[in-house]
């Protein structure tokens, strides 16, 4: 038996990543969001609100940086997404955490998350409360110590947060339990008369 809860944003999980983007002048910022979403091969789409500091410094520089917020790193990520840079000083450098330029794109990349997708903003579409944006991703820079020995990702090394709008809880990861486009394949057997 099913229980109607209303409009409310029930998608579980959602990713935990860090935006960050530099001002006019090269000061870094970031952001914390969970409204984000791979919309393409190479493209990434993600929903801010149009008052945040970092979402100001995109339209200004065009650029952006979005990271894989990490266990090890969630009390840094909660404060990111806890403080604004409108009314902080130096949110960035109080955060503890530590940028270099990205060779790509005219934004920080974090070096303390494992994984990290330089992009340019390629378009931004004024939703009702949000915008839209969409980075094109240029390049993924991973820490080695996630790449396992086929030279792909290990997604079980990088300890990812996870984020549930329910209770606002973080969670983490767990183990793999199937294969995409594998799990399924019985059933389109049988659903084939094979
Ligand atoms: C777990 C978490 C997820 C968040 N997700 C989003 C999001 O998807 N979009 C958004 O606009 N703000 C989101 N926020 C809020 C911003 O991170 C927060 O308002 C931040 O202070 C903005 O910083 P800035 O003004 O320095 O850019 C989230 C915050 C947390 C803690």
């Amino acid at each position: 038996m099913k229980k109607n809860l209303g409009s409310m944003p029930a998608l579980f999980p959602m990713p935990v990543v860090v935006v960050a983007a530099y001002d006019e002048n090269g000061k870094p910022n970031a952001m914390t969001a969970a409204w984000a979403q791979i919309t393409d091969m190479d493209k990434i789409a993600l929903f801010v609100d149009p008052e945040h500091k970092t979402m100001k410094n995109i339209l200004a520089t065009k650029a952006f940086t979005v990271a894989t917020a990490d266990l090890a790193h969630m009390a840094e990520a909660d404060f990111i997404g806890i403080a604004s840079g409108n009314q902080m000083e130096d949110k960035f450098a109080k955060s503890g955490l530590h940028e270099t330029k990205s060779e790509f794109v005219n934004a920080p990349v974090i070096a303390e998350f494992p994984v990290s997708l330089d992009c340019e903003l390629v378009d931004v579409i004024d939703t009702e409360h949000v915008y839209a944006m969409v980075g094109k991703i240029v390049n993924a820079s991973v820490e080695e110590r996630v790449i396992g020995d086929d030279g792909k990702v290990e997604p079980g090394k990088i300890q990812a947060l996870i984020f549930d709008q329910f209770r606002n809880g973080y969670y983490v990861v767990g183990e793999k339990v199937g294969q995409g486009w594998n799990a399924g394949k019985e059933l389109v057997k049988k659903a084939k008369g094979k």
